[in-house]
């Protein structure tokens, strides 16, 4: 295999690869002059396996973020929901990331409100093992209830990008997706919104009065979830959306 960039590059082109140029740089300081690694390293690449497996990380909000095999690779449209979510954290208050993977969210929070406490869960041992390696406190278990019983009503700020694909849309997901991830990082159930309305409940418990709860979601969730919001005694909602305009998440206050 050649080993030239351009080489490289041509051939991840030619295989779909959008992003050719910027996979073949991360690919080639991976392998660091080492020709046998970067040949394994684009062989894994070819059958799918996403970049940031092989290479074993991410930039985030322009932070590095490790992401260990089978961990969802964090996206550049969560970084918005990361910035709004360490906008809200008080310079020592504490923050929750839920079904927080690699950890990526609650690192934004760490590195901007380094005064704050912040905690982290996850159902699945591999992202808690993850993001517990990128210096995360992170518990194992179903949304809020791992979290220490000591921070109920003293949360500001609980922040999640959870599952929030509807289950009959999950075949619709790009080709490869389930070929390495697991279905438990987007299945939101027959709706989408499943898991969505489970934390708007939960974390109630948690939040104290006046915190913010920032959700990602999509398409029309947000109006799905505005009965239950409002019934449940949050306000000043707010949908955020990407510079493309679509709708990425909501914003809200609990009364
Ligand atoms: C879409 S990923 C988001 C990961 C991370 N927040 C990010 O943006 O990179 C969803 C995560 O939720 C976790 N998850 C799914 N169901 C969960 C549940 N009931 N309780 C806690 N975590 C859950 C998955 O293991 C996965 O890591």
């Amino acid at each position: 295999m050649g080993h030239d960039p351009a080489t490289l590059a041509a051939m991840l082109s030619g295989a779909g690869f959008i992003a050719a140029e910027e996979e073949t740089a991360e690919l080639l300081e991976c392998a660091a002059g080492d020709d046998e690694l970067l040949d394994a390293l684009i062989a894994r690449r070819l059958t799918g396996e996403p970049l940031a497996w092989i290479t074993g990380r991410i930039s985030f909000c322009s932070l590095e973020i490790r992401v260990d095999p089978g961990v969802y690779v964090p996206r550049w449209h969560s970084e918005a929901l990361a910035r709004r979510a360490a906008q809200r954290l008080r310079r020592n208050g504490t923050a929750v990331d839920l079904c927080t993977g690699s950890g990526a969210i609650a690192r934004i929070l760490m590195s901007r409100c380094p005064a704050a406490r912040i905690v982290a869960s996850d159902i699945d041992p591999r992202a808690v093992a993850c993001a517990t390696a990128n210096g995360v406190e992170a518990y194992l278990g179903d949304l809020l209830t791992p979290l220490p019983r000591t921070l109920e009503g003293r949360v500001d700020v609980v922040v999640g990008v959870v599952p929030y694909v509807p289950t009959p849309e999950l075949p619709l997901l790009q080709r490869d997706t389930f070929a390495f991830e697991s279905p438990v990082a987007y299945d939101g159930g027959h709706d989408g919104i499943e898991i969505l309305r489970r934390v708007l409940t939960d974390a109630r418990r948690f939040l104290k009065r006046g915190g913010a709860l920032l959700l990602e979601l999509g398409g029309a969730q947000d109006r799905a979830l505005r009965p239950d919001l409002a019934r449940l005694g949050y306000t000043d909602v707010s949908v955020l959306h990407d510079e493309e305009g679509d709708v990425r998440g909501i914003e809200a206050t609990l009364a």
